[in-house]
């Protein structure tokens, strides 16, 4: 059977300390407990989804060298039976992220691409098949930005294209506005870099919001999502460009390391398994997903499985 989702993008390893809280700069403050897991925001969609009962692929890069961590990643992805058509790395350290999680659920999250920048034109190429059979293809910014594009050339007439804007990117290529039909992005992604450097608005109460999503529309793609953490997200597209909010649930988080990721994930498989449901609809339930893993540690772990949900959310 073939994927229906698709992704061409990051894995991560991931070094948590948890902290009472995050660290200013230049201050180093102790923290209770520390975990090494598995992360990278590719990865974590790709997985978000296969835990809702999604048939997934994964094009990524990965380091095989004297460290367990690339071959642990594989093991992941074998046993989660996700297709993994990994390039193989050997001179580069894998993806690393030192993620800081404070005791309110808040993280701080610098990462290091190491093999994930090695991804080659020719390894996307070697998977243009699954690329082109997918429903949805769902990239990010953790690879280098021409293979996200070669990638979205391939699917071009083939499906769905989402495309995470995260981390936050200057060089966006024009094309690549163009090629993406959804548009997903993080308030605080927006907030400090999007803002000066894609749209030039800071987003403070919701007039600028708009404005930030009308710029974001202008560059081309069809539809913008900005997530905005406990509040849920917002939408517009180019149909109709007044923002619509979608709200979630409170709760009191404890990681909300890979929220995003579960949002994304969750959106791509509803738009894949349920195609006629509104986007209004799929951006309530990828956001009831995504709620669900700020409650939980960590990524991965913290997805949840389609079986502790709500069938509601699946009629
Ligand atoms: O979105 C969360 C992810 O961002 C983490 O797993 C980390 O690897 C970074 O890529
Ligand atoms: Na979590």
């Amino acid at each position: 059977m073939s994927s229906k989702i698709v992704t061409v993008g990051s894995c991560m390893i991931d070094f948590t300390c948890f902290s009472p809280r995050l660290p200013k700069s230049g201050e180093t403050i102790i923290g209770n407990r520390y975990e090494i897991k598995y992360g990278g925001k590719g990865a974590n969609q790709c997985i978000a989804a296969s835990k809702l009962g999604a048939a997934t692929a994964i094009i990524a890069s990965v380091r095989l060298g004297s460290d367990i961590y690339g071959q642990e990643y594989l093991k992941i992805f074998k046993e989660k039976n996700i297709d993994a058509y990994v390039q193989i790395q050997s001179n580069h350290h894998s993806g690393i992220a030192h993620i800081t999680v404070a005791k309110n659920g808040e993280n701080s999250i610098v990462i290091v691409l190491g093999s994930n920048a090695l991804m080659t034109v020719n390894h996307v190429d070697s998977a243009a098949n699954v690329i082109k059979n997918a429903a949805v293809l769902l990239c990010q910014f953790e690879i280098p930005l021409e293979i996200t594009l070669h990638a979205l050339k391939i699917f071009k007439g083939h499906g769905l294209s989402i495309v995470n804007g995260s981390p936050a990117t200057k060089d966006v290529h024009p094309d690549l506005w163009k090629l993406c039909d959804i548009f997903c992005v993080n308030e605080t992604e927006v907030s400090s870099n999007w803002t000066e450097v894609i749209t030039g608005v800071q987003l403070q109460g919701s007039s600028s919001i708009q404005q930030a999503v009308v710029k974001l529309l202008d560059k081309g793609c069809n539809t913008v999502i900005i997530t905005l953490g406990e509040q849920g997200a917002v939408y517009a597209s180019q149909e109709d460009r007044t923002v619509k909010k979608v709200g979630t649930t409170r709760v009191q988080p404890v990681d909300t390391t890979g929220a995003g990721d579960a949002f994304l994930g969750a959106f791509a498989y509803f738009k894949a398994y349920h195609p006629t449901l509104s986007m209004g609809e799929c951006v309530r339930r990828a956001c009831v997903v995504a709620t669900e893993s700020v409650l939980k540690f960590g990524t991965h772990a913290s997805f949840p499985d389609r079986s502790s949900l709500s069938p509601d959310l699946f009629a």
